[in-house]
């Protein structure tokens, strides 16, 4: 039987990955978490669950001890990030893991987005270890416009910086569903490029408008009026910056692709835009 782990179990992409492995009949099962409290649902249900911070890599060693394939999810701390990846991999390594497959960013290779140079540093990281990896390049989750819901409604409007960049963005549990499916087979490809059906904003405002009969509309602007405007709704300067200038690296093309690698590996359509309005919707 193979044992599989997940790390970041507690997250929303590390628990859907786990329901997706018990759904698939997988009960040999690695929950890796810092906060082990989160998941006592799961650890109920007969996942085994093990505590590791990703800074900690003695203790992440110790956590994938067994373990024969593990997906690795990135970490989020802006700055420390890099380090807590290479934790993860030596760990792997160490501990004999003889598989990794790793969540990393849409075109991390070539993408001048802020997020990328982790990304792609990690795919480096990964390559040098020796041990046998995948990596799945996760476009943008739908989460996080339908999260956005709330505000586009009170604003009537969805105001970015993108001039027209198509995202292919797609649901946090196809990803964990096409993540999953990849981890599990018998010979993975090296890099799957993730996503979904691509949109627009000007798309994006006509689908909030269309499912919830509230009209909203784009306004493109400059970089500078988006920062200003993020600004002024409260956002430091630095947050304000780095949402700018993901709209930037969304203008340049950075989140479109017309791979369908999450197709294929899921094997169904991918949730759609405006499915993920109604269910925030909902
Ligand atoms: N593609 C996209 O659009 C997109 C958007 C946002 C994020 N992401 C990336 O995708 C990852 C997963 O997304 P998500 O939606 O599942 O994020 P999430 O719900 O915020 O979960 C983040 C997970 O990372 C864990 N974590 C953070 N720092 C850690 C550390 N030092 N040691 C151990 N675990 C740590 C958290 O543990 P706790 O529960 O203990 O906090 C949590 O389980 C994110 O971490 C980020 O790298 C991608």
């Amino acid at each position: 039987m193979t044992t599989y782990a997940v790390t970041a179990a507690s997250g929303h992409l590390g628990r859907l990955a786990v329901e997706a492995l018990l759904a698939r009949g997988e009960r040999d099962l690695v929950a890796v978490v810092r906060t082990p409290a989160k998941v006592a649902d799961l650890a109920a249900r007969g996942v085994e669950v093990r505590t590791a911070d990703y800074d900690d890599r003695a203790a992440l060693t110790a956590a994938l001890q067994g373990v024969d394939r593990v997906l690795f999810i990135s970490g989020d701390a802006p700055g420390a990030r890099l380090a807590q990846h290479a934790n993860v991999v030596e760990a792997a390594k160490a501990a004999g893991v003889s598989r990794i497959a790793y969540t990393g960013l849409l075109r991390a290779d070539v993408s001048g987005s802020p997020l990328a140079p982790d990304h792609k540093a990690t795919e480096e990281l990964l390559a040098a270890s020796g041990v046998p990896s995948t990596v799945l390049r996760n476009s943008w989750y739908l989460e996080n416009h339908a999260s956005q819901l709330g505000q586009y409604l009170a604003t009537g409007e969805v105001l970015g910086s993108t001039h027209g960049g198509r995202v292919s963005a797609a649901s946090r549990a196809d990803f964990a569903e096409a993540a999953v499916a990849a981890l599990t087979a018998e010979s993975p490809e090296p890099v799957y490029e993730l996503a979904g059906v691509s949109f627009d904003l000007a798309e994006l405002a006509a689908t909030v408008t269309e499912v919830t009969g509230t009209t909203v509309t784009h306004r493109d602007v400059t970089t500078e009026e988006h920062v200003a405007a993020l600004r002024g709704a409260g956002l430091d300067e630095g947050t304000a910056g780095f949402v700018a200038a993901l709209d930037a690296s969304i203008a340049a093309g950075d989140l479109f692709t017309e791979r369908d690698d999450l197709v294929r590996l899921i094997g169904r359509p991918a949730t759609t835009l405006a499915e993920a309005v109604r269910a925030a919707r909902a």
